[in-house]
């Protein structure tokens, strides 16, 4: 009732609900406040529950009430008053607010503390957290320590790339959806994964393992005892029950690498698994269930294996709901200073003493290191060894010159006897036609080669060669620009990889 009597809360409509155990008490409650308030009008309703303690039967007589109730925002504006009922009812009543199925604030009135006729308090509860200057910068702050964290703490600049980890980062913290992360080798997949995994588990959304499986390293009957387990006695040598990689993986993540590399019928029972979240281990009768949330890696075209019969369209839709792509180091050549501190870390850290460049060094390296020569064919993983084998070889532990231009060296080689020397390449597939080209065609035509030879498909090589111009470009149709570039020299994208 006291509500009622604050000056600075008028109340236009007052919608009363009620059990039909207390119509009496509701109607003298209805009367008192048009007493208390004659401009208030009271609108009674009956609503009968079960038990006012039962959260079920609450929920879903308030919900009902919410979806039937002709809420009308433009016009009005709705508070709900979470001081009365059960606890069941105000945590439903809350929840119903929360979720917006009642487009409202709460209304809280605190009991009168001072003299006689005292009406109390109240306060309007708004769930709209960023309407909380403090809130607002705390989740703001606590999401950039998710980013960061999916980022190891590396300043990364590229904006493609923390574009791509901010993404991840909402996704991972609001869905258990499956996840694919498609890009090269060595850009970071199975970390980025095991990384989601983490911060999950330590935000409380996952309870169970983190379980990891590279599908290229598994072939037939050992797939399926290794992914869906087995029964003893299933198979020779089968000397005891196996729970199998999805069974360890309930209640947590279980990513699977190089995806396109699982055989059809994995594929058939995976997909039967993340769909009922059941599965029939080898020589089992009965299914095993497991809940589990599927991050997937692949460094191939999963869409070109669907049109090639390898891998299941029906699994690919399953799985491609969310698909990040990393770009490979070669598109983030402004990240490579920050990796490289990164890098050095990582080694002061393993080897328990610190290493740094000499200034020039440092310039001189990180010039060759985000220059076209570099394409980095094996991305991050690359980078770790280059930097492993300069401050391993480091004096009194500074890198030098001399130290980087050997790196710079053994990367070269390394590089062109990744297959033919580049102009080998041209040659290799112009035949004679390769002595007609110009200088100046020659040394685009094997930079080309060298990224079509380094990329999984013919757009992720699109999108390396023109990474600059596709941002200025309303559509990025970066496969087919390439497929005309290389049609110029009598190529195609079959033949260049087949070379
Ligand atoms: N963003 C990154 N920054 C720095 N180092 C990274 C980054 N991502 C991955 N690495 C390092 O590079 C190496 C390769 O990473 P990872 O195994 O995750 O690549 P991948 O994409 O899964 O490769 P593959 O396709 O071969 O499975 C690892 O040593 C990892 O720690
Ligand atoms: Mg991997």
């Amino acid at each position: 009732m006291d509500l009622f009597r604050h000056e600075d809360l008028l109340v236009s409509r007052f919608e009363l609900v009620f059990d039909p155990k207390i119509a009496r008490l509701a109607k003298t409650v209805a009367e008192d406040i048009r007493s208390v308030s004659p401009e208030t009008e009271v609108r009674l309703h009956e609503l009968a529950f079960p038990s006012a303690w039962d959260f079920e039967s609450v929920f879903e007589g308030l919900s009902d009430f919410a979806d039937r109730y002709p809420f009308d925002t433009e016009a009005e504006d709705y508070l709900v008053h979470i001081t009365t009922g059960s606890h069941v009812m105000q945590i439903c009543l809350f929840l119903l607010t929360e979720s917006r199925r009642m487009p409202a604030r709460l209304l809280q009135a605190n009991p009168p503390h001072g003299h006689r006729g005292d009406p109390g308090s109240w306060q309007v509860i708004d769930l709209d957290l960023s309407k909380y200057d403090r809130l607002a910068k705390r989740h703001a702050r606590e999401s950039e320590d998710a980013l960061s964290f999916l980022k190891s703490g590396i300043e990364t600049r590229n904006a493609e790339f923390n574009a791509l980890i901010a993404r991840i980062e909402r996704v991972a913290l609001s869905s258990a959806a499956p996840i694919l992360l498609t890009g090269a080798t060595g850009t970071g997949k199975s970390r980025l994964a095991r990384r989601i995994h983490e911060l999950k588990a330590a935000r409380r959304l996952v309870k169970g393992a983190f379980v990891e499986l590279n599908c290229a390293t598994l072939r037939g009957d050992a797939a399926m005892s290794a992914l869906f387990g087995h029964r003893r006695g299933a198979f020779t040598g089968a000397t005891h029950d196996r729970p199998g990689l999805l069974k360890s993986a309930d209640g947590g993540m279980l990513f699977l690498d190089e995806i396109g590399e699982l055989g059809l019928d994995e594929q058939a029972m995976l997909l039967h698994a993340l769909e009922e979240k059941r599965f029939l281990p080898v020589g089992a009768d009965r299914e095993e269930s497991s809940d589990f949330q599927l991050v997937a890696g692949t460094n191939r075209d999963l869409a070109a294996a669907v049109r090639d019969g390898r891998f299941r369209e029906d699994l690919l839709s399953r799985i491609d709901l969310w698909t990040f792509r990393l770009p490979p180091l070669a598109q983030r050549r402004e990240d490579l200073e920050p990796n490289l501190r990164y890098e050095l870390d990582r080694f002061a850290s393993a080897q328990g003493r610190r290493v740094s460049f000499n200034r020039e060094a440092a310039e001189r390296f990180v010039r060759f290191a985000s220059s076209h020569e570099a394409h980095w064919p094996a991305n991050f993983r690359e980078l770790n060894a280059a930097v492993t084998r300069m401050a391993t070889l480091a004096e009194g532990g500074r890198i030098d010159e001399r130290g980087v231009d050997e790196e710079i060296e053994r990367l070269r080689a390394a590089w062109s006897a990744g297959g033919a020397a580049p102009e080998g390449r041209v040659t290799a597939l112009l035949g004679a036609g390769a002595d007609d080209l110009d200088r100046f065609d020659r040394v685009q035509l094997e930079d080309v080669l060298d990224v079509c030879r380094t990329s999984p498909s013919l757009s992720e090589a699109g999108r390396t060669l023109f990474s600059q111009s596709r941002r200025r470009r309303a559509s990025t149709n970066d496969a087919d620009r390439l497929r005309k570039y290389l049609a110029r020299f009598g190529l195609t994208w079959e033949r260049v990889r087949a070379d």
